[in-house]
């Protein structure tokens, strides 16, 4: 009997010693460490040490671990040793070398996430806002033998729930949740680019249209112009966003601001770097937790410093898209570097690049992240009409103003004299006929007065 006993226990140990061999790979240790200091973004990195505990199987690839729900905006995967970049197929890290039953390798997993915190409550004109976050594990295909979660908070961490909390940081070996104060501007945006490319007046125009969200707490009472007034004399901060900034290229010309109502006010400060002005946009009204604005703003640059020409070909190298930053500070206390701050996330861009009549063969040579379509498209006094370049992107990486999008196409010479000749051509039948006209009714004009006299 006893043997017996014995005898199933070590077929069921079999059994379950199978069923861990089948999966093969482990996650034997795994320490995630999130960043929430640049709210509205997410920086998230896990470091994981994968071990192959199959006793014949060889692994190429790694299926990463779990994502939250939160729309994932990038992710790269390193080998921590070399620190190579490991290229990422369906959620899958190709290894640079198959992973031999018994070793072990280091993989890095860096990630940016969206909008990973919440607000809590409504929220007073000067108060604290307080946002929360939280804490899920990482969840995997393959075991987890250990993990934890580290989490690092812009302000003082207010409640929590299964976390050991030091200063601002926040660990958990098991689900919870923070609840934090960070008084930093967070926005959305919903935002498209044009330029519009003309050879023939060497002009690349850009137009910006964005529609704009706080993502700030909702405010508690209604609009209180005189608290806002003291908290400007008291210089003490509120929860308003006042100021757009926008990065121009220092060339920038013709500007121009406009919302549903008409001109917006502007104005211009150059940096000390020699890139690029800062416009200074001022919303019609600041701008509270939900609020939204909309408005467009454009300019023109000398086409000569974005295309490359090589006979008939050219190449135009444009930024992916612009650069802008909320803030909540008042007038007098607006520095450049504002300007720089990554605040601004945004959920939806689309770039089009209008080509000038003519332009053909167009391929798009580099784009950072979006699909990519060209439409056609029949413009003022176009005659044979253009071609759109269309990129579409969601849930777009900081960074991406920093990157360019490269466009070539093929325009020939006589491309240049299209619309003036048409133009020219149409003027002239005009006149043809206008001429005519006018012979017919001089010709009754003199009929008439013949019966007259
Ligand atoms: C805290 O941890 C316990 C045990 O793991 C779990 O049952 C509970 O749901 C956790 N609380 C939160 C808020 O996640
Ligand atoms: C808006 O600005 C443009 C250019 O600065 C100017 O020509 C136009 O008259 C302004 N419109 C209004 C309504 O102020
Ligand atoms: C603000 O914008 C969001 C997203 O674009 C939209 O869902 C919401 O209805 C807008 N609110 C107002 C008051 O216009």
């Amino acid at each position: 009997m006893r043997i017996q006993w014995l005898l199933a226990v070590f077929v069921l140990l079999g059994v379950a010693a199978a069923a861990q061999q089948a999966t093969g790979l482990v996650n034997t240790n795994l320490i995630r460490t999130v960043s929430l200091a640049n709210l509205p973004y997410v920086m998230e990195q896990i470091g994981v040490v994968v071990q192959n505990d199959h006793s014949s199987k060889v692994f190429k690839t790694y299926t990463l671990p779990a994502v939250d729900a939160l729309p994932l905006s990038s992710q790269q995967a390193f080998e921590r040793k070399s620190g190579v970049e490991l290229n990422i197929v369906d959620g899958k890290a190709v290894l640079k070398k198959p992973l031999q039953p018994g070793e072990k390798l280091s993989i890095n997993v860096e990630r940016v996430l969206y909008t990973g915190a919440m607000p809590v409550g409504r929220v007073g004109q000067t108060e604290d806002q307080v946002w929360e976050w939280p804490a899920q594990m990482v969840s995997s295909v393959y075991p987890i033998r250990k993990q934890k979660t580290v989490v690092s908070v812009p302000g003082e961490i207010k409640q929590h729930v299964n976390a050991t909390v030091e200063g601002r940081k926040a660990t958990f070996v098991a689900p919870g949740v923070i609840r934090f104060k960070a008084n930093g501007v967070q926005l959305m945006a919903t935002y498209r680019r044009e330029y519009f490319v003309s050879h023939w007046a060497n002009d690349l125009n850009i137009l910006d249209h964005y529609d704009m969200r706080s993502l700030a707490p909702q405010p508690r009472a209604s609009f209180d112009k005189v608290s806002q007034l003291m908290a400007k004399f008291m210089k003490t901060r509120d929860n308003f966003v006042k100021t757009l900034l926008v990065k121009v290229p220092r060339e920038a010309r013709e500007m121009y601001v406009v919302d549903e109502i008409g001109n917006v006010s502007t104005s211009l400060v150059a940096s000390a770097r020699e890139e690029f002005k800062v416009m200074q946009l001022r919303p019609r009204y600041p701008m509270l937790g939900g609020w939204n604005y909309t408005w467009w703003h454009g300019y023109s640059v000398p086409l000569t410093g974005y295309l490359r020409t090589e006979g008939t070909k050219y190449r135009l190298r444009v930024p992916f898209m612009g650069s802008i930053a909320g803030c909540a500070e008042s007038q007098d206390q607006l520095t450049v570097a504002m300007a720089e701050a990554r605040n601004t996330l945004v959920s939806q861009y689309e770039l089009r690049v209008v080509l000038p009549e003519g332009a053909h063969d167009v391929s798009v040579r580099a784009a950072p992240t979006g699909d990519i379509r060209l439409v056609p498209l029949k413009y003022y006094l176009d005659s044979t009409g253009r071609t759109v370049v269309v990129v579409e992107a969601r849930n777009v990486a900081p960074g991406m103003a920093d990157q360019d999008v490269l466009v070539e196409y093929e325009y020939p010479g006589w491309a240049l004299w299209q619309k003036p000749m048409v133009v020219g051509g149409v003027v002239f039948v005009l006149f043809m006929l206008a001429s005519l006209v006018n012979r017919l009714h001089l010709g009754l004009a003199t009929r008439e007065a013949g019966i007259k006299s």
